[in-house]
């Protein structure tokens, strides 16, 4: 997730990108740099860290480019560390074509191959920068006499140079796979800016004699509040007057205008009142974006910076996860697939607690680090008393270029962007989608599982974005009622099976959010202490597993919610669509799809969040920065 401005118009290009980087800088903030088209020329300038660096450089450069065309990033990495190198804008091999992106492009690999064999030099290790240069060879080839110039063939010179531009940019987005708003000034052809997008946002804003394309409406709205949405698959030509929309193919397309009615910072929440809630409404993308090209086409699983061998993963006897918090309930879901798959014993362990009880670790010993930020410490501290004992240590972590991944030998990043509110959501799902996949991974290499069974297991989670999304569409109730619970004093969450992680997290989310009494068991526990704390009108959560998967499991929770129905509890359910057992138990009743048994956590997450959050809010909390909390804990 990165944040994007390009900008054409009569103001300093400069200036206008970098006031919209500075109100999308929730959208990543580990490198940005800008591109300002000036007299023939361009000036591109990029820099790791925080834009403030950028700035900082800007300020100190002896030549400040007073161009009026211009692009600005701000960058979340993907592929490739955050250094100045991986900083967008990217550019060609002449230097006269700067590019930047969002998004990931599955085929980078195969495509950069090509250019290397054609003589490109890639400075990179980017995905984006191969953009530049099969833009690059698409133009000259265009451009060739025998070249297919498209309708601007028969116009003036600048404007059939830009339909050119247009037209060898649409044949790049053609060749490219996974998900992109890529946005593209070139020096001979200042009169256009150009934009497309698939998988990612991408408007437009129309101001007086000026032209905005950027990520989201917060990077123009300072300037004009008229916006036009870009659809799937298509090409944007922005100039001073207006803009040209086609698809990928080069039919003209009409763009849906609209007004924004947001204030800036209501913007940058993308038209929420607080990050949370944006958050949670994103899963569908965060989960999509962390599967998005894990699987290579003979369908092994993908991990990034990968400093073990196949071998390396075949020698492992035995998996730890370590973790905290919200990381820590999505590595004890972890447990159950990587168990059920590889028949390896898998611990979990809150990484808190680990070194210190002297865990037996040797070389053969996997230990899974599941961290958003990367640099909890109690994390970290774990990371390397593993690595001192020899094991092995793959990073699942949402920040690329943090300590963690780092001090690993492995890592699998969750492409989840930037997580602002302090309580986890979307990057709980990206873990958990993480962690299924390095489960698979260590059954295929272990030669558990076979090639088309993991392929068939990949498939179906990659249906899983889609229910996610399906679930958020009918969540309205458990808002409601959640609203309705704002005096309670304390709640239960009971579950079973990969319901009983999802209970913990439930009863995380209340007490970070709400600060209620709120605690999770396991629903068969429930009879050996627990169900002492059930009285009247005590609202108890139960997360019921599917009928179809387990179904000796089903049947006992629904003894356990007469259980506590007996005795008085308001009993929440969340069960799949077309359970009916349950209705006759279930005072409040909460959908969710049916999924595979180990993917359900994906789905039934969901309403838990929810709950915590609107019942906060309800109470009159800041749901973004409960109290006490931070995001990232670097003390032990
Ligand atoms: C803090 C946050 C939690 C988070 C935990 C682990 O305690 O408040 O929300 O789950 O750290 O953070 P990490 O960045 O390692 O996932």
């Amino acid at each position: 997730m990165c944040g994007i401005i390009g900008y054409i118009g009569g103001q300093p290009a400069l200036e206008v990108a970098l006031a919209g980087l500075r109100r999308l800088e929730y959208r990543g903030y580990d490198s940005a740099g800008v591109a300002v088209v000036v007299d023939g020329g361009l000036h591109t300038l990029r820099r790791a860290g925080k834009l403030a660096n950028l700035e900082k450089a800007l300020a100190e450069s002896a030549t400040s480019p007073r161009g009026t065309v211009g692009i600005g990033h701000t960058r979340w990495a993907t592929h490739g560390g955050p250094t100045d190198t991986n900083a967008h804008p990217h550019t060609d091999c002449t230097g006269a074509i700067a590019v930047i992106h969002n998004g990931i492009i599955e085929n980078f690999a195969s495509l950069r191959a090509g250019l290397e064999r054609d003589g490109h030099e890639l400075a990179s290790e980017t995905d984006t920068e191969i953009v530049a240069h099969l833009l690059e060879d698409e133009l000259a080839a265009v451009s060739a006499p025998d070249g297919t110039a498209g309708a601007g063939a028969a116009e003036g010179a600048e404007t059939a140079g830009a339909s050119r531009l247009t037209e060898a940019f649409r044949r790049v987005c053609r060749r490219l796979e996974g998900a992109f708003t890529l946005v593209v000034v070139h020096r001979d052809h200042p009169d256009v800016v150009v934009g497309a997008r698939r998988n990612s946002p991408l408007v437009v804003g129309v101001g007086a004699d000026e032209t905005f394309l950027a990520s989201d409406v917060a990077a123009f709205i300072a300037h004009t509040r008229s916006a036009v949405e870009i659809g799937q698959d298509q090409i944007v030509e922005a100039r001073r007057d207006g803009v040209t929309i086609t698809d990928f193919a080069g039919n003209p397309v009409e763009g849906r205008p609209y007004h924004v009615d947001w204030d800036a910072s209501a913007a940058e929440k993308g038209g929420h009142p607080y990050f949370m809630l944006k958050e949670i409404s994103e899963q569908p993308t965060a989960l999509a974006d962390t599967l998005r090209g894990r699987l290579s086409n003979d369908a092994e699983i993908v991990l990034d910076e990968e400093r073990l061998s196949a071998q390396d993963f075949r020698d492992v006897d035995k998996v730890f996860i370590v973790a905290c918090g919200t990381a820590y309930h999505a590595g004890l879901i972890a447990k159950y697939a990587i168990e059920h798959w590889t028949r390896l014993p898998c611990e979990v362990e809150m990484a808190s607690e680990f070194r210190y009880r002297d865990p037996v670790l040797d070389r053969s010993t996997l230990v899974v680090a599941i961290s958003q930020s990367g640099e909890t410490l109690d994390t970290l501290m774990a990371v390397k008393h593993a690595r001192e004992q020899k094991a092995r240590v793959l990073a699942i972590c949402n920040t690329n270029g943090s300590t963690i991944p780092r001090e690993s030998d492995a890592v699998l990043y969750t492409r989840c962007g930037p997580e602002v509110g302090v309580a986890s959501t979307k990057t709980f799902l990206g873990q958990v989608a993480a962690c299924l996949l390095v489960g698979l991974y260590l059954a295929q290499v272990r030669g558990v599982l076979y090639g088309d069974e993991v392929a068939r297991y990949v498939e179906k989670l990659q249906a899983m974005p889609a229910l996610v999304r399906q679930t958020l569409a009918t969540i309205e109730p458990m808002r409601a009622l959640a609203r309705t619970l704002a005096d309670a004093r304390a709640v239960l969450f009971l579950g079973r099976h990969v319901g009983y992680p999802v209970a913990l997290e439930g009863a995380l989310k209340l007490k970070e959010l709400a600060y209620m009494h709120a605690e999770g068991f396991p629903a068969g526990e429930l009879k050996h202490g627990p169900i002492a704390l059930v009285e009247e009108g005590l609202p108890v959560v139960v997360v019921v597993p599917s009928p179809r998967g387990r179904s000796h499991l089903h049947s006992k929770i629904v003894s356990n919610i007469q259980e506590v129905r007996a005795r008085g509890a308001r009993t929440i359910v969340i069960a799949e669509e077309g359970d009916t057992v349950v209705e006759p138990y279930a005072e409040h009743l909460i959908r969710v799809p049916a999924t595979p048994t180990l993917f359900a956590p994906l789905v039934t997450t969901l309403p838990l969040q929810v709950f915590a959050c609107e019942l906060a809010l309800a109470r009159g909390l800041d749901v973004d920065q409960p109290r006490n909390l931070a995001k990232s804990v670097t003390v032990e």
